[in-house]
Order: C-alpha cells, then structure tokens, then sequence
C-alpha cells in the first residue's frame, strides 16, 4: 500500500508540474493525469460506522431515500417482496430472493416433477443469477466515451454501445464542470471532449431499457471536485435514475451485495459510483466508490501491474481483503505534453501484451498476481481498448469466474440487432410470472 506521505508527494509533484504551466486555466489547475484531482482538499471517508437508510437492513427496496430534490425514489417491486418469498427469473426457474435456489415444490402448481433448471442468463450466463453483486469479476471500459478516431488521447476504439454489447460491465470515466455543464473530456475539454455526460447516460440509458436481464456499473470521475447535486439533473434527465441501485446501508460491505437476480427483479440494475464528493446521505444512488472499491495504482506506466492498493490510502489491511471489492488497473500508460497539459495516453504499441490472457505485463498475469495476494480475484479488470486481442479481455474474466468464454468479438454486433426483444414484453412476462408465485 502507498503510505499517505508518499501519496501526498506525488500529488504534490504533480501539484508542481502544473503550477509551472503559465497559460493553465482554471478547470487545468485542479485536475491532475487521468483525471485524478491534484487538490490536496480531496478526501476519503472511513468505514467506522454503517448508516442504515432503510428500516429493514437487507431489503432492496429503496423507499425511504431520499434524492436530493427531495422526492422519495420508486419503490419498484420491492415493496411486495419478503426475503422468504420464491421468485421467478424469466419464467423457467425459481430463485429466493435471498439468492438461494429453492426446491421444485413452491414453484409450480402444476408441475411435480423435475426440479426447475434456471434457463434465462444475468449478464450473459445463467450461472450468475445466483452469485452476489460483489462475487463476479467485470471488465471495464477505462475511459470508456473517449474513443475518438485519431486522436491520440482515445482510451477506447469501439464506442460505448458497442462496448456494452461486447460484454462490458462497467463504463469508466472522468467528468469536468465546464460553462455550468458536466462533460466527459480527457484531462481538459481541449484535448478530448467527448460532449455532455447527459448525452453520454442517455445512450447508455438506451441499451439498460433493450436489457432487462443485464447489471451494469458506472464509474463516475468528478475530476473538479464539484458538488454532487450537479450530478442529479443530468442523471434524471438522460432517464437512467429509475435503474439505479440504492443499498440499504452506507457503507455495503462485501459479503451484502445483493445477488444479481435479485437486482433483476426490481430493475434497479445500475450502480454508480463517484470517486470523489459522493455524499450518499445527501444523494443515496450516487455510491462513494472508496467505501465500496479499492483500487491498485492508477494509469500505471509499470508494465509490472503490482496488486498492491493505492487509493483510498491508509487502507486498513483487514478491509482490504474482506470489507471491500477491488478493481485492477491494467491500462499500460505512456507520458505526452499535449497542449500544456501533461497527460497520460495509452501505450497502443503494447496492447496486445497487455491484455493478452497469459505473458509477462498480461491482464491474465495480473489477475493471477492478485488472486494469490488477495485470496479472490478483482472485481473490476480496468482496460484501455477492450477489443484489442480479439476478446482476450472477456477470456480472462470468463476464466476467473469460472464459465465458458463464448463471445463473439468485438464490434460485430450490429446495433440494429442487438434487441430483438421488446423489453417491455420481456418485462411484463416476468412482472407476471412473479405475480403469479405471490398469489
Ligand atoms: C425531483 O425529481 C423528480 C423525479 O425526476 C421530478 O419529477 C421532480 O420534478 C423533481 N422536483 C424538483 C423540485 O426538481
Ligand atoms: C432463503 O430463502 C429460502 C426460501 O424461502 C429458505 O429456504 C432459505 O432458508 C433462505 N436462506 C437464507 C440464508 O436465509
Ligand atoms: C466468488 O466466490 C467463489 C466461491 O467462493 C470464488 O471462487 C470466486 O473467486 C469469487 N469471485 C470473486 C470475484 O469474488
Ligand atoms: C465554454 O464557453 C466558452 C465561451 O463561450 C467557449 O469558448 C468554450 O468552448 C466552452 N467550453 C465548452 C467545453 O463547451
Ligand atoms: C452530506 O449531506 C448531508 C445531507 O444533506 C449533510 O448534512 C452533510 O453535511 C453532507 N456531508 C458532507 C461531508 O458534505
Ligand atoms: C495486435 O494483434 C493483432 C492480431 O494478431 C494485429 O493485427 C495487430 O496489428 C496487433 N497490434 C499491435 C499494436 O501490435
């Protein structure tokens, strides 16, 4: 783990490197590589106590919370729900909502033979149904809107549609507050503007509605530090506030997560994280990711990817390894001057090594490294150009969980068939086949 003094240093540098820009602006003075902050006011909170939102700790529904403008949240279909009721996944097979699997008897009146084998897969495979939130590993879109051809400060090739549709499970990016608007650029809005985070939910937004039995997560840089209500409208606005998982504690540690069926059921399908400013008593679905998720150093330009923890710093060991998920950093980075700006790029002439499945420097390497320290594997495997070794990415995460790699990739989906089902459709069969066991 990085000591704090250490990590106040390298703020520091960084600090300085800026200071001695003469044409920096103020939105550049803040923001720091990869659109990590360089203010010393940052802040981590610690895990001394758990706030309980909800009256009946352990309960999805998110009625009591309460949204910043003051409106109580959708109660979806959690309010009907007991932990002991049997509910339905897609009309084949019975899941408790408490994650367990439940004998034949309750499931149907009319069957009373075979036991209910579950056929409708969570985010891809049906063996994650059962598995909590925080037991699966994902791979992550680093920078996930920066994807513009040409430009050197790209992250990704393959837009964010195309992403989802390959198989990524967590949208990574940084936000700036330029003009009284929250945008999605790479360091400065110069470099790289990839337009409004508004525009950015409202795609994203698209695909949750087309994918009713997908979880998604967002993670969310707030690299100048502003307030969290600024985050609200843009997320009411693009339409993605109704999917928004809200936890019944602040924080959720790693063994509550609920399972993955079980956020299907209510459609609170995407969490979203903030690395900086979230107040979760202030806005409860807008999750303080360093609570939640450690991370290892970020954009590293060491082609040894070391498992060790870099933020939050001072990380108690024990909660490390048993109270929080972790996301690997595995986007090779190189050093560029661009505009005044120091920024870090990825290193494309290494892509391949990069996120190759076996290999020195390899994701599959780092995976290995950090399951040997950690006793688990990482939550999150963070990479730039996801679609670069032809799906190796996907491979390794398959491997770690434990299922077949079956992906076509990458890019091959074409937009106008990625939803042949009407989701609506698809949700009120499920609507009703749950109905169905309540009565
Ligand atoms: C609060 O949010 C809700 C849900 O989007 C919206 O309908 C309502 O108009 C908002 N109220 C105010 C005062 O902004
Ligand atoms: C989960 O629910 C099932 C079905 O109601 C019940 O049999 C089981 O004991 C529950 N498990 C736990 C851990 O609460
Ligand atoms: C999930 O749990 C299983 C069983 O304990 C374990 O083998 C696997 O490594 C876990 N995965 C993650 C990402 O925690
Ligand atoms: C902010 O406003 C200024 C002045 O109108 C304009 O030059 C600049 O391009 C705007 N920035 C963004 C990111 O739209
Ligand atoms: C978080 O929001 C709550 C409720 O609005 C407020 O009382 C509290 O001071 C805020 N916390 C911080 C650290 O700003
Ligand atoms: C990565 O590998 C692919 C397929 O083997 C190859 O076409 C591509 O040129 C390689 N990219 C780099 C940067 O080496």
């Amino acid at each position: 783990m990085l000591p704090r003094a250490l990590w106040l240093s390298c703020l520091l540098a960084v600090a300085r490197a800026q200071s001695e820009e003469t044409t920096a602006t103020p939105s550049e003075t803040i923001t720091a590589q990869d659109g990590v902050p360089t203010s010393l006011d940052v802040t981590y909170a610690s895990i001394s106590t758990t706030i309980t939102l909800l009256p009946t700790a352990g309960s999805l529904s998110p009625t009591t919370a309460s949204n910043g403008n003051g409106t109580a949240l959708s109660t979806a279909s959690g309010s009907q729900t007991t932990e002991d009721v049997t509910l339905i996944v897609g009309g084949q097979t019975t899941l408790s909502s408490n994650g367990t699997m439940t004998s034949s008897g309750a499931t149907s009146r009319t069957s009373t033979s075979a036991a209910p084998v579950n056929t409708q897969p969570c985010n891809g495979h049906v063996e994650f149904c059962e598995r909590k939130y925080s037991n699966i590993t994902y791979v992550a879109a680093h920078n996930s809107p920066f994807s513009r051809p040409g430009n050197a400060a790209s992250n990704q090739l393959l837009p964010v549609t195309s992403q989802l549709n390959d198989g990524i499970r967590m949208l990574q990016s940084q936000s700036h507050f330029v003009n009284n608007t929250l945008y999605l650029c790479h360091t400065s809005c110069d470099i790289l503007n990839a337009g409004t985070l508004e525009d950015y939910l409202r795609t994203v937004t698209l695909w949750v509605e087309d994918h009713p039995f997908d979880i998604l997560t967002i993670l969310l840089g707030n690299s100048d530090l502003v307030s969290v209500d600024n985050y609200i409208a843009p997320i009411q606005n693009s339409g993605l506030w109704p999917y928004l998982y809200t936890p019944p504690t602040i924080p959720l540690s790693l063994p509550n997560w609920p399972t993955l069926s079980s956020m299907i059921l209510r459609q609170k399908r995407v969490v979203l994280f903030m690395d900086y400013m979230a107040n979760q008593t202030a806005v409860p679905y807008i999750l303080d990711e360093f609570l939640h998720i450690w991370e290892t150093p970020f954009s590293p330009t060491d082609p040894t990817f070391p498992c060790t923890v870099e933020r939050p710093p001072e990380l108690p060991e024990e909660q490390a390894r048993e109270s929080l998920m972790y996301m690997a950093n595995h986007n090779l980075n190189t050093g560029l001057t661009f505009l005044g700006n120091e920024i870090l790029v990825p290193n494309v002439a290494r892509i391949n090594q990069t996120n190759a499945v076996e290999g020195p420097g390899s994701l599959g390497a780092m995976a290995e490294d950090c399951t040997d320290l950690w006793g688990r594997p990482p939550n999150f495997l963070l990479v730039d150009f996801y679609d670069a070794g032809s799906g190796s990415v996907f491979e390794v995460a398959a491997e770690l969980n434990g299922v077949a790699y079956d992906l076509e990739c990458c890019g091959l989906i074409e937009p106008a068939a990625q939803a042949p089902r009407r989701p609506g459709v698809l949700l009120a069969a499920m609507v009703a086949g749950v109905a169905a066991l309540l009565c």
